[in-house]
């Protein structure tokens, strides 16, 4: 039960694709009941209501948050429509759990942490690649110092052939605001970001490419309007270097290949998906003695909070959860450098 409140959380989810993860997430904490699912898709949003036996059933999102007198509400739509459905949420007296990325621009996302402090409600973003045994194990060596002041660094998902429902709204710029940039690289650059500490970034240079997808939509007479590649270099205000890439089609020799490798002045981490799977390794080189070691992560043992569960626990603990606005901020303020960086030309540096 919620402490805070003396009866269960009411929920909504908003958006029947990812969002069926969110109401899987939110029926199994004892403190919630899920009452409520939008989407504009009547088919989907029928299927959910009956596998997942939701009281109250919304094709109208706002009236949903409007009508249902729901606690939280997660925002799992395509991007466009994360930040006004977010903020329309807090508005409305909801805490909000958003999917990643947080928005579509930078500008959407500080309005949305506005909104959050003058409302008083969590906001948290599902930045999903953090809450894996894998990612908190080296968190922890991080944290204990065992690699040291981190200093450069390289983040990585490259697809072979992956656009996401080709011709559908993830390569429509209108819809998503970006490619594989927006919807990869946000996680790679996420973890990067995390594990080194939330540096603040000061300058951005960035490349984008739209190659490979652009001859197979001209050939399938299909709509694409963001890149197929994105790449470029961050930097920040403790003097680290970050390298992005993050790619939907790329003539390189594995269908999906992520990589995020931190160098510190202490030791370094290294954690790749094992060939082309969702199944992660970790390992870490140090120098001990004069000796230069590779440590293999073989179990991890400390088990990652479900990421729908620490957002709840932190409304019940009145506590900032794990994955938060600012870090979502951090990531966008990324992303929009590079964007901009690779439209003008130019580094993009942040006041
Ligand atoms: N965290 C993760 O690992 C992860 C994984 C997949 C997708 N996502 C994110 O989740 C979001 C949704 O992606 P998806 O793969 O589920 O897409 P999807 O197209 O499968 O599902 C989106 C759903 O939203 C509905 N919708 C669109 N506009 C709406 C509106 N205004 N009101 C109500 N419903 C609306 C659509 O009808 C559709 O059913 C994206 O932002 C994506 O980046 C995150």
């Amino acid at each position: 039960m919620a402490k805070a409140i003396g009866r269960k959380l009411r929920c909504g989810v908003i958006g029947l694709g990812m969002g069926r993860g969110h109401i899987q997430g939110y029926q199994s904490h004892p403190a919630c009941e899920l009452v409520a699912v939008a989407d504009m898709d009547e088919g989907r949003l029928a299927q959910a209501k009956a596998e997942f036996k939701v009281p109250h059933a919304y094709t109208d999102a706002l009236e949903m948050v409007k009508q249902a007198e729901l606690d939280v509400v997660s925002v799992a739509t395509p991007n466009k429509f994360h930040a006004p459905l977010t903020i329309a949420a807090l508005k409305a007296g909801c805490h909000v759990l958003c999917e990643k990325p947080m928005a579509m621009t930078l500008a959407e996302a500080l309005a949305m942490q506005r909104t959050a402090v003058a409302c008083r409600k969590k906001l948290g973003i599902n930045f999903s690649y953090r809450f894996s045994a894998m990612s908190f194990a080296l968190k922890q060596q991080v944290d204990a110092g065992l690699i040291g002041k981190i200093y450069f660094g390289r983040t990585v998902w490259h697809r072979r052939r992956g656009m996401p429902g080709f011709g559908g709204w993830f390569g429509n710029k209108e819809l998503a605001g970006g490619g594989p940039l927006i919807d990869l690289g946000v996680h790679r650059i996420d973890l990067a970001l995390w594990l080194m500490g939330h540096p603040r970034p000061v300058s951005v240079s960035g490349s984008t490419y739209n190659i490979i997808a652009a001859r197979k939509a001209r050939e399938e007479k299909k709509h694409y309007s963001v890149e197929d590649l994105a790449a470029g270099i961050v930097k920040f205000d403790n003097g680290a270097t970050l390298m992005v890439e993050a790619s939907w089609a790329l003539n390189n020799n594995e269908n999906e290949h992520m990589v995020t490798s931190l160098y510190g002045e202490k030791g370094g981490l290294v954690q790749k998906n094992r060939n082309g799977t969702y199944d992660f390794t970790a390992e870490i080189y140090t120098e001990e003695g004069g000796n230069l070691y590779t440590k293999v992560l073989d179990q991890a043992v400390t088990q990652p909070p479900n990421a729908y569960h620490d957002f709840v626990d932190s409304i019940l603990q009145d506590r900032e959860p794990l994955a938060k606005a600012e870090d979502g901020i951090r990531v966008q303020m990324i992303l929009d450098g590079l964007y901009r960086s690779a439209a003008e030309g130019r580094e993009i540096r942040f006041k």
